[in-house]
């Protein structure tokens, strides 16, 4: 990490002291019952590594993924591990999947990587698993259960039967508002390996799942959306803290579903555009929050970004780095019931989108 971004970090520690809800500084990261415990984690998500020919790259997301490989490797305490939240690669190919695992393989410590669609839909994740195996498992940590789901499954006919080729099944899977497009889902299967995997680990285990699509449903139109979410939920529903991170949106949200909390991760590749139109509607629909700063087009890495992860109480808060924007910390509140926007900024208090000339 920069000084500049160390200097920034120290700030959003202190205002988070102010509120109580972490240790002195975010450098200081704490985890629940026995102080032995803590730990952190890095959060790094959908680089979209682009093939252009060749040994080319597209120069931009290749820069957003160095950028986020460096800066993890700077963090101290260093993070347990790191989680990689899919699309590793943009058009699924195998030299997008090597060179972003190659760009990713400068990281010090162990990486866990959940299958997005980017990286599933040209060869039914074929490359992906020759690479880094199972898409979906679980694994206990410092008395927490962290389950992996592959999320971006869809139903059998649409994935073998409706295209002639790899190529066009991914294209039409990249696109946003498709209507040639599928809706994204976990399926019976892992639906039932976690059900005898959740069966096995006590109630009062904090559990914490990786999926690439949002378990929960945002915005089916651009799929923000697993369509079988209200099942997974239903088998999470027993234990007493759970959450739920997941990348694909490309930007910060938040919400809380009964005993689970949602938190989204930003990309290293591109923002996509908010579903405004949803935003703060009731029931299952998140409250999203304030839209960031992010009409830069000098800026390459306007509106990305990166994160790391604070387990405190088994609740997860997220802070995220954005580079040249205010870093943002989205934390568990006991008051609220839910995490809470820790910098939430009033509408007219907001930093207007900067003027080029
Ligand atoms: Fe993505
Ligand atoms: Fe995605």
């Amino acid at each position: 990490m920069s000084n500049y971004n160390r200097r920034r970090f120290l700030k959003a520690g202190g205002a988070l002291l102010a509120a109580g809800t972490l240790p002195i500084s975010l450098v200081e990261l704490a985890f629940g019952k026995d102080r032995k415990q803590n730990f952190t984690f890095a959060y790094v998500s959908d680089s979209h590594i682009t093939h252009v020919r060749g040994k080319q790259f597209v120069r931009n997301w290749d820069r957003g993924l160095i950028r986020a490989v460096a800066e993890t490797n700077l963090l101290d305490p260093k993070p347990d591990f790191i989680f990689y939240g899919g699309d590793i690669a943009q058009l699924g190919k195998p030299e997008e999947i090597d060179h972003g695992l190659e760009i990713l393989s400068g990281l010090h410590g162990d990486v866990h990587y959940v299958m997005g669609e980017h990286d599933y839909y040209l060869d039914l994740g074929e490359h992906w698993r020759k690479r880094l195996g199972p898409d979906h498992y679980s694994f206990n940590h410092k008395g927490v259960h962290f389950v992996v789901l592959n999320s971006i499954l869809t139903f059998d006919d649409w994935m073998y039967d409706k295209w002639s080729s790899g190529e066009e099944r991914m294209g039409q899977m990249a696109r946003l508002d498709n209507p040639q497009g599928s809706p994204f889902m976990v399926g019976e299967q892992q639906r039932a390996w976690l059900k005898k995997d959740l069966d096995a680990v006590s109630k009062d285990t904090p559990v914490v799942v990786f999926s690439h699509s949002p378990l929960q449903k945002i915005y089916q139109g651009w799929n923000f959306w697993t369509d079988d979410a209200e099942q997974v939920q239903a088998l999470l529903k027993p234990f007493d803290k759970v959450t739920v991170l997941y990348g694909h949106v490309h930007q910060i949200q938040y919400n809380q579903i009964d005993n689970i909390s949602f938190h989204a991760a930003m990309a290293t590749a591109w923002p996509w555009p908010y579903p405004s139109s949803y935003r703060q509607q009731a029931a299952h629909v998140p409250k999203l929050t304030v839209d960031m700063n992010r009409a830069d087009p000098f800026f390459e890495r306007d509106a990305t970004g990166w994160q790391f992860i604070n387990l405190d109480t088994g609740n997860v808060d997220v802070s995220y780095v954005l580079p040249d924007n205010s870093n943002r910390v989205v934390a568990w509140s006991d008051a609220a019931g839910h995490p809470v926007d820790t910098r939430y900024q009033a509408e007219a208090d907001r930093i207007p989108p900067q003027t080029h000339y």
